[in-house]
């Protein structure tokens, strides 16, 4: 898949974020910002913006904030919540800003989706002043995840996954070891790492149905399934989701983890 197809399929979800996908990321923002160090008049870089949340709250802290996102939907919806601010359309993987114009870059839940992780690293690098600071976020793989373990427990059980796409793996984002290298090699140093329990809030009567539209990865493998297997695996999440259900509320745990390191 395409670079542009792909922003194509966030700016389809750019309009229903704010009841989806948000119910689970928002909660990773007060660690990211911990993570941050910010201080007043800090040149911020929120890269993968989507609606302006990080951007948001970095700006609140008294930082003087930049938006950026691949997605045009994103950035009006960006720019629609939080219209004193700045967004601007860019690939993290391809940052059109001067080296060393930013203290601080944060990314929250992007790096998953990027093509090539360590050339966004290295790019956020670039842009950052020396002794800068970096922090991404990124959820944690099935092995601690209920919620992944759930999903993927039922597609590979079901669904033929060499039919999607060829993606990256992903989770290789969630060991801490891995990501420690990857940071050291984009020119990172002090590098430390957090876990956030987050829990999604998912309403509804199928958790199914809200994954389809939270997931990007997830909904890839399931549109290349024939429809009796996509059925199968539609009432295996539901049934197994059950558990979950309280008052129409879906509580599923989906942790994160949060890293940074600074700019060397
Ligand atoms: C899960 S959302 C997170 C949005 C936001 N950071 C938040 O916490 O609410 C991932 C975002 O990354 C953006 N994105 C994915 N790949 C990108 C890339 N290569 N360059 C810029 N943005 C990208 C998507 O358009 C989407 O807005």
């Amino acid at each position: 898949m395409t670079v542009s197809e792909m922003a194509g399929r966030w700016s389809a979800r750019a309009a229903v974020y704010k009841d989806a996908t948000a119910r689970a990321t928002l909660q990773t923002i007060p660690a990211l910002l911990n993570h941050a160090l910010l201080f007043p008049g800090a040149r911020v870089l929120d890269a993968g913006c989507g609606p302006g949340y990080v951007a948001a709250c970095a700006n609140l802290l008294g930082s003087d904030v930049t938006g950026l996102d691949f997605s045009q939907g994103m950035i009006d919806q960006a720019k629609e919540q939080f219209p004193y601010l700045e967004f601007t359309l860019g690939d993290v993987e391809k940052l059109p800003a001067k080296d060393q114009s930013f203290d601080r870059v944060l990314s929250n839940f992007v790096l998953f989706h990027v093509t090539d992780p360590i050339l966004a690293m290295t790019e956020a690098r670039r842009v950052l002043k020396s002794g800068g600071r970096f922090v991404f976020s990124q959820w944690l793989g099935p092995d601690k995840s209920e919620c992944y373990r759930l999903l993927f427990d039922v597609l590979e059980r079901h669904a033929d996954i060499s039919r999607a796409d060829p993606a990256p793996n992903a989770f290789v984002l969630s060991d801490e070891e891995n990501v420690a290298a990857m940071m050291q090699s984009a020119g990172f140093s002090n590098i430390r790492s957090e876990t956030v329990e987050n829990v999604l809030h998912a309403p509804g009567s199928s958790f199914y149905e809200f994954f389809v539209n939270v997931g990007v990865r997830v909904p890839l493998i399931l549109e290349k399934q024939d429809s009796d297997v996509k059925a199968t695996i539609h009432s295996e999440i539901d049934e197994l989701a059950d558990s979950y259900l309280s008052d129409g509320i879906y509580e599923i745990p989906m942790p994160s983890i949060v890293f940074s390191g600074t700019a060397i």
